[in-house]
């Protein structure tokens, strides 16, 4: 515990130092800075604070998010599981397991979904951060929109899954697919809050209301309780005023939900993905892991995390 105390306290310093140089709302809509640098308390909730991580549209952030969120969260002490819900498995490979690695349905999601008799406990990988775990996906998540059809509760068969792994955690996180279909209704089902990565381009402020429309439908016939926990506007380019434009856009219309903390556009990301771990430990003082330890700070803050 000392160990992780002292990494927590080394990596907030980092953060805390260079807060001001980030990307934030506040700061480019000419707004007083707010401030997440203060050291957050250790987490207190008995159970688990799901969060699905959802945008129907694709290449949005949603797996870079999940991942370095995750990862943030860890090294603030948190016990992180992270579920790869989408066919792309690109959660899995981004933490560094091989595509050649991942064929076998037993040990994925999938399996789970589709074998009641089967442990959790038992498909929970560890990564190389310490404290985040995480369950691999599987390509053949694409079949379940066809395969659950029939099916009595279909919509409730990940909550049920991770039921027996809400004590073991303080925070899960779940990687959804670029869709609003079967897996996406399962995952929000099965959570507590739903982080909206969005991408500072025009036409994504567009797809926003169709999240937020799934969302109504979500609490009125499946889960009352699931409440947006934020908009995250990531892919920021400070260098073009397109960019803020859109985030004043958002701000305009979702100013309640827009985030703070903003992920400006870096290859960092991609290099990260290919070596196989989270932006945090590839590149801790990179401007991209301190935005994420800062959106973990503000997500605790606001009560969207644990
Ligand atoms: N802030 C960023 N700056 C630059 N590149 C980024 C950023 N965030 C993510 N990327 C890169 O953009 C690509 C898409 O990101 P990511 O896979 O996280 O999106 P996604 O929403 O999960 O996509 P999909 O909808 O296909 O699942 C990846 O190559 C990733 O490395
Ligand atoms: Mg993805």
């Amino acid at each position: 515990m000392a160990n992780i105390n002292s990494q927590v306290s080394r990596l907030e310093d980092k953060s805390t130092n260079r807060d001001e140089e980030l990307a934030s709302t506040a700061v480019i809509l000419g707004r007083r800075a707010l401030d997440f640098s203060t050291p957050v308390a250790a987490p207190a909730a008995a159970r688990a604070r799901v969060i699905s991580v959802v945008n129907q549209k694709g290449g949005v952030g949603k797996t870079t998010t999940t991942i370095n969120l995750g990862a943030a969260l860890a090294e603030l002490g948190r016990r992180v599981l992270l579920i790869d819900f989408d066919s792309q498995a690109s959660m899995t490979t981004g933490l560094g397991i091989k595509s050649s690695q991942i064929k076998e349905q037993y040990g994925s999601i999938w399996y789970l979904l589709n074998d009641s008799t089967a442990n959790v406990t038992d498909f929970i990988l560890k990564s190389n951060v310490p404290g985040l775990d995480f369950i691999r996906g599987h390509g053949d998540l694409a079949a379940a929109e066809a395969a659950f059809v029939t099916e009595i509760a279909k919509e409730h068969k990940l909550r049920k899954i991770l039921a027996p792994v809400l004590e073991l955690y303080d925070d899960i996180l779940i990687d959804c697919s670029p869709s609003l279909g079967t897996l996406t209704v399962n995952a929000l089902t099965a959570s507590d809050g739903v982080l909206i990565p969005m991408e500072c381009e025009y036409f994504a402020v567009l797809g926003l209301s169709l999240v937020k429309e799934t969302i109504g439908k979500i609490q009125e016939h499946t889960n009352p309780h699931l409440r947006i926990d934020g908009i995250l506007a990531t892919m920021f380019d400070r260098k073009t005023g397109h960019s803020r434009d859109v985030l004043e856009l958002i701000d305009k219309e979702f100013h309640d939900e827009l985030l703070d903390t903003i992920i400006a556009r870096t290859v960092r990301f991609s290099e990260s993905t290919v070596k196989g771990e989270p932006i945090t430990s590839y590149a801790p003082s990179s401007s991209g892991a301190l935005s994420y330890r800062r959106l973990a700070r503000e997500l605790i803050s606001r009560g969207g995390a644990n």
